[in-house]
């Protein structure tokens, strides 16, 4: 008998930029010279304090089951980072630690929306968002944004979006896939009209240390507003910041009744996060400061290249992006045409043209709400980075119609 799968999971895509980023490495397993610019992972190696701490944790045998919300040492340690870094005092007990911030934002999805009640996001959307509302029963309302105005979320939008099922609206800046950086005024207006309104806000700001140049990362920590004490939740993590997807360690900080809900979920599906990561992660948090900035530096270098490379080719529209280590330029001039002798009608083909003709692999923007876009992650060292945009440019350059 063939196993039926639940019409809940049945529903749910696979992540294309995992699913990507897997055919990019089988192509290169195969001997294939790819460039990969699907990765959502920085390139350099975790810190070594970090991988000490790891290695620390093992020598002492730390294997057993770890506590749920997060070890004392790991809380205590992104307490102060949150003290450093936006000026609050944060209580440790009403911060939770989970397997990196995706099961973060999972279980906070989980633990506020009820079937039927809508979830605001900026579209374009990090690609996991409406997976995870639409598990909960959710559903998601897009709030476009224009690539014209280099994806800006205005405050307007979001109070216009608000209707009666509104629970929830997922901020994210530093932004995935675009590498917007919202402006601090817009950030403050935006908690203010959610407090106003009573729409719960989850502010996914893992991104925050990667942020260039002239701009200025806002977390919601710091809008002074008492009420974000009641309904506004902070999430991060060490994936971006510290390099360290593979360790799996995000948090989330806010309100007592979401965090205790979130304990309750975490409780019954993974329980605690790996003490070892955890040990690596409390190191990170705190003696990184570093080694984290030493990386930023360099992906600033590359979105200067990346932004530079890409406006060079022609008819290709390359919005400002400031923070993360996303690009996310339109190219569909190229719509409609044949690239390598296939005809290109949307981001999918010209993903799928550009890794088997051109060996580039670059995530459709269909995948983020946004079609005539495709995602480049820089998260690569500038010469491959150069290469990578050259082979795009050639194969772009012998488009007909
Ligand atoms: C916007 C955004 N939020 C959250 C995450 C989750 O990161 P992790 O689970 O590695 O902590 C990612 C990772 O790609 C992301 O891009």
């Amino acid at each position: 008998m063939k196993p039926k799968i639940s019409g809940r999971a049945s529903s749910i895509p696979p992540s294309e930029t995992l699913a990507l980023a897997a055919r990019a490495k089988a192509l290169r397993a195969e001997g294939r010279n790819v460039i990969d610019f699907s990765v959502g992972e920085p390139d350099f190696v975790t810190p070594l304090p970090a991988l000490r701490a790891a290695q620390t944790a093992i020598d002492k045998r730390e294997t057993k089951y770890p506590p749920n919300n997060g070890t004392p040492e790991l809380r205590n340690a992104i307490a102060r980072r949150i003290k450093l870094d936006f000026d609050r005092e944060v209580d440790p007990a009403r911060v939770i630690v989970s397997n990196g911030a995706k099961q973060t934002l999972f279980n906070l999805v989980q633990v506020l929306v009820d079937p039927g009640d809508e979830v605001l996001l900026a579209a374009p959307y990090w690609v996991s968002y409406p997976a995870m509302v639409s598990l909960a029963g959710g559903i998601t309302k897009p709030i476009e944004t224009r690539a014209s105005e280099d994806f800006r979320l205005h405050p307007a939008d979001v109070a216009n979006a608000i209707g009666p099922r509104t629970k929830l609206l997922i901020l994210n800046s530093p932004q995935n896939p675009t590498g917007a950086v919202y402006p601090p005024e817009d950030v403050d207006a935006i908690v203010e009209i959610c407090l106003e309104r009573g729409v719960t806000l989850v502010s996914d700001e893992m991104y925050s240390f990667l942020v260039f140049g002239d701009a200025k990362h806002r977390s919601v920590l710091e809008t002074r507003d008492p009420r974000v004490d009641e309904s506004v939740v902070f999430v991060s993590g060490v994936s971006k910041t510290y390099a360290m997807t593979g360790f799996r360690i995000g948090y989330a900080y806010g309100p007592k009744e979401i965090v205790d809900a979130c304990s309750r979920f975490q409780s019954h599906s993974t329980s605690g996060a790996a003490g070892i990561s955890q040990r690596a992660a409390a190191s990170a948090l705190t003696e990184c400061d570093d080694d984290a900035a030493r990386m930023r530096d360099q992906f600033a270098v590359r979105c200067k290249v990346a932004k530079e490379r890409f406006r060079s080719i022609p008819h290709l529209k390359v919005p400002e992006a400031k923070g993360a280590f996303y690009v996310f330029p339109d190219f569909s001039h190229y719509y409609g045409k044949k690239i390598e002798g296939e005809l290109v009608k949307g981001s999918a083909d010209l993903s799928r043209v550009l890794l088997d003709k051109a060996n580039v692999a670059c995530v459709p923007g269909a995948a983020f709400g946004a079609d005539a876009h495709l995602r480049i992650s820089y998260a690569l060292d500038v010469k491959e980075l150069e290469e990578g945009i050259s082979r795009i440019a050639r194969a772009l350059a012998g488009a007909k119609p």
